[in-house]
């Protein structure tokens, strides 16, 4: 069977903490049904703040000379990407969201990670890790689950993953690993609620799609990755449409 490739995207500054930890047992789940692997940390990386300038939409790439790029090969690169970070008042650490901001606008228009599978990892104190896990998935691919745990008790404070846990939880961390590698070698066809997916076409479809060949020179990035994904029947026949409707 082919093996398949696997990039594992650490949001926490620690290298050894509770997401790491949750993640590595994802990974597990992955290697034993044949993949190679990759890690980023991405809070070694140096990636600047996103400016607002819009000119990745316009010319398909981002101006700012640093690590994003390659962070994002990389990413793109990988078949399947584990994505975790720990929850930080409800939301992804600081250096996890500022690479989200720089990935934002053109993730949204040219679904960069359409043919990717993914696995969100959240780790907290006490707080929900259920919604940071799930979005992170939706972003970076069709999610194959998502996983989270809280770390703290009233009687130990603060605690290491790796000495307290549920006693399933790498059970079901590898589970979700095995998952992964599943869903990369035949995909299901639909990993998302129904809801979630037609909501999603309708957005694109009614009004992303149209706002994007309405409007060329602010999009003439985003049109350009649309014909190298071969999409350019979706501008020709919205053009076309728009010919008829001015002759
Ligand atoms: C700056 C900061 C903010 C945090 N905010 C929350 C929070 O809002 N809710 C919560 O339950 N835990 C919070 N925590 C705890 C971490 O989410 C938790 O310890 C997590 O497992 C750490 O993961 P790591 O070891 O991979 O860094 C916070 C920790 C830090 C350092």
């Amino acid at each position: 069977m082919d093996t398949v490739h696997v990039v594992a995207f650490n949001g926490s500054p620690r290298r050894h903490g509770n997401t790491v930890t949750l993640m590595n047992w994802v990974l597990e789940g992955c290697q034993g049904a044949g993949c190679d692997s990759e890690w980023i940390h991405i809070a070694d990386c140096k990636i600047r703040y996103c400016q607002g300038c819009f000119t990745c939409l316009r010319e398909g790439s981002c101006p700012i000379d640093d690590d994003f790029q390659a962070v994002r090969s990389k990413l793109l690169e990988a078949q399947g990407i584990i994505i975790g970070s720990p929850v930080y008042g409800d939301a992804p650490t600081a250096q996890l969201k500022t690479f989200l901001d720089r990935l934002c606008l053109l993730n949204l228009f040219v679904y960069l990670f359409k043919d990717h599978h993914s696995v969100g990892v959240a780790t907290s104190g006490v707080a929900p890790t259920g919604g940071v896990a799930r979005s992170l998935a939706i972003l970076f691919g069709q999610p194959s689950g998502f996983i989270g745990a809280t770390t703290s008790s009233r009687a130990r404070g603060y605690q290491n993953l790796g000495e307290y846990h549920k006693k399933n939880l790498p059970g079901k961390a590898r589970a979700l690993g095995r998952r992964l590698v599943m869903d990369i070698r035949s995909p299901r066809r639909f990993n998302l609620p129904l809801r979630e997916i037609l909501m999603h076409r309708c957005l694109s479809q009614a009004v992303l799609r149209p706002m994007v060949t309405s409007n060329p020179e602010q999009f003439a990035g985003v049109m350009s990755l649309w014909e190298e994904n071969g999409w350019s029947q979706i501008i020709s026949t919205r053009k076309n449409r728009l010919k008829g409707l001015s002759g």
